[in-house]
């Protein structure tokens, strides 16, 4: 097979990366460098065109380097990786040459093994131009992304049985489990309004040792509460831990499907649990298919939204592992005649957790906003915060369309989210932006990097520039 592997650098950069291609292409490719393009279209690139498994959402991008890496893709199977990376253009933003060569000759190794002649082009540009068309094309390489089924939290688990079931509960904290504390006073008050009267069956998806499960038990004493976990040593935690007449527990995947009647849930709840479910449009219509009429559905977990703002610039390309999309939910509640209501909650506030070391000076400044704006329940959706809660029931109230992001490209999110921060006052628009430049100068990617946002984000300009060319003009 014939493959021309085309490679767009930084005309400013090529006397720089150039000897790291030819180091790439010797023995593996003919080498081929073209005339530098003053200004390259990104509507001209041969794009990824990514779709998430189990999702609505998708976005198209050319391969960015570095944004892009294949240790962050879920290639499956896993030796698939260097043989997609032929297939779209490559757009370098600059980085280090030595990466940058170790990733092209594994695209090109690849290409020999299957008995290919692999050409290598190079075209130094100058600048980009934007914008970056959403709409699948013929000549795209499809790529589905899929999330691990990997349980993360087996492994604490197991190693803390012992502590939990001989230390009291209050103590628990101390031997670092996080995933330990009762929550339910995250759903208190939409319990409280949208909630049966009179729940007979209640689930805890995701449940791990059991604590709401058993709260939930004590509060619905007519209610059958059932806590399942795919962890069979949480569970057997619970089972120990908590003895209550009306509380079961029970070892269940949920990604599989369920194994209770339809219609005949009252009320589920899940915490940080449900992002895990790796079919989550599936998940989605499977729960609401369980719902009773009036039934509830409580999730409190971490959004694929928040991420993109404090993970930006690299979640431009790919959704992790353990959030979940609010679109998909939403879409899912509107097909069983649900309404969402979108909650901020204000435990999710923690921008050192999302930002590297280099950022800390600006993590602080967010913090202090995040906690200037705490309070005592859920409140109104904000895309800095990274945890939300999801009431969906016939009873919610209908979110206003603006407040939701329910398109699904994931790229076209990033609208509403820098729309956020140009919303916020002027230091937490520094602190957020410089906190985003930090994360593209640790891939050694300024100014390019700014550039790049910019084609990507037409509307980005106006929020970026003015920050960003500040800190450029001094030398920053
Ligand atoms: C972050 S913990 C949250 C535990 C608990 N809900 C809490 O708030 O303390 C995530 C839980 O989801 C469970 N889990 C992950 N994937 C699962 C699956 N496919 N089916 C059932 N449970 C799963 C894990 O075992 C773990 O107990």
């Amino acid at each position: 097979m014939d493959t021309e592997l085309v490679l767009f650098i930084p005309a400013a950069q090529t006397a720089a990366l150039y000897p790291f291609l030819e180091q790439a292409a010797e023995g593996r490719a003919e080498l081929l460098r073209d005339k530098p393009v003053p200004c390259l279209p990104l509507a001209a690139l041969r794009c990824l065109s990514i779709s998430m498994h189990g999702s609505h959402e998708h976005v198209r991008l050319p391969l960015v380097y570095p944004f892009v890496r294949t240790d962050s893709f879920n290639f499956e199977p896993p030796e698939r990786a260097a043989h997609e990376l032929a297939g779209p253009d490559w757009l370098v933003l600059g980085g280090n040459g030595e990466d940058l060569l170790a990733f092209v000759a594994e695209a090109l190794t690849a290409r020999l093994k299957d008995g290919g002649q692999p050409t290598l082009r190079v075209v130094p540009y100058a600048s980009l131009s934007g914008p970056l068309p959403q709409e699948a094309r013929p000549e795209d390489t499809p790529f589905l992304f899929r999330k691990s089924g990997k349980n993360f939290n087996q492994p604490t688990w197991a190693k803390c049985v012992d502590q939990l079931l001989t230390l009291p509960e209050e103590r628990w904290p101390e031997v670092g489990i996080s995933n330990t504390a009762d929550l339910v006073h995250v759903f208190d008050e939409a319990l409280a309004r949208l909630a049966p009267k009179k729940p007979r069956l209640i689930l805890d998806l995701g449940c791990g040792l059991g604590q709401i499960a058993r709260t939930l038990a004590q509060r619905f004493p007519g209610a059958l509460v059932v806590g399942v976990d795919a962890s069979s040593e949480a569970i057997a935690v619970a089972r120990q831990a908590f003895q209550l007449p009306n509380l079961r527990y029970g070892v269940v995947d949920f990604s599989r499907p369920l194994d209770f009647a339809k219609g005949s849930v009252d009320l589920i709840v899940s915490t940080n649990a449900l992002p895990y479910a790796q079919d989550q449009l599936g998940s989605a219509r499977e729960l609401f298919g369980l719902l009773s009429p009036q039934g509830l559905l409580l999730n409190h977990c971490r959004a694929e939204e928040s991420h993109l703002f404090w993970d930006f610039p690299k979640s431009l390309a790919l959704p992790s592992n353990t959030q979940i999309f609010l679109s998909d939910w939403v879409s899912a509640a509107r097909e069983s005649g649900r309404n969402t209501e979108v909650l901020s909650v204000p435990l999710g506030m923690a921008a050192l957790y999302f930002l590297p070391n280099q950022a800390r000076p600006f993590s602080e400044p967010l913090n202090a906003f995040a906690d200037t704006r705490r309070h005592d329940g859920p409140g109104a959706y904000a895309p800095w915060v990274s945890h939300v809660l999801l009431a969906h029931s016939a009873q919610a109230r209908p979110a206003a369309e603006a407040a939701l992001p329910l398109a699904s490209n994931h790229l076209a999110r990033l609208g509403p989210v820098l729309g956020a921060v140009v919303a916020a006052p002027r230091e937490i628009q520094e602190a957020a932006i410089l906190a985003w430049i930090c994360n593209a100068r640790m891939l050694g990617l300024l100014p390019e990097a700014l550039e790049f946002f910019e084609a990507v984000l037409p509307d980005s300009a106006p929020v970026l520039r003015p920050v960003l060319g500040a800190s450029l003009a001094a030398g920053d």
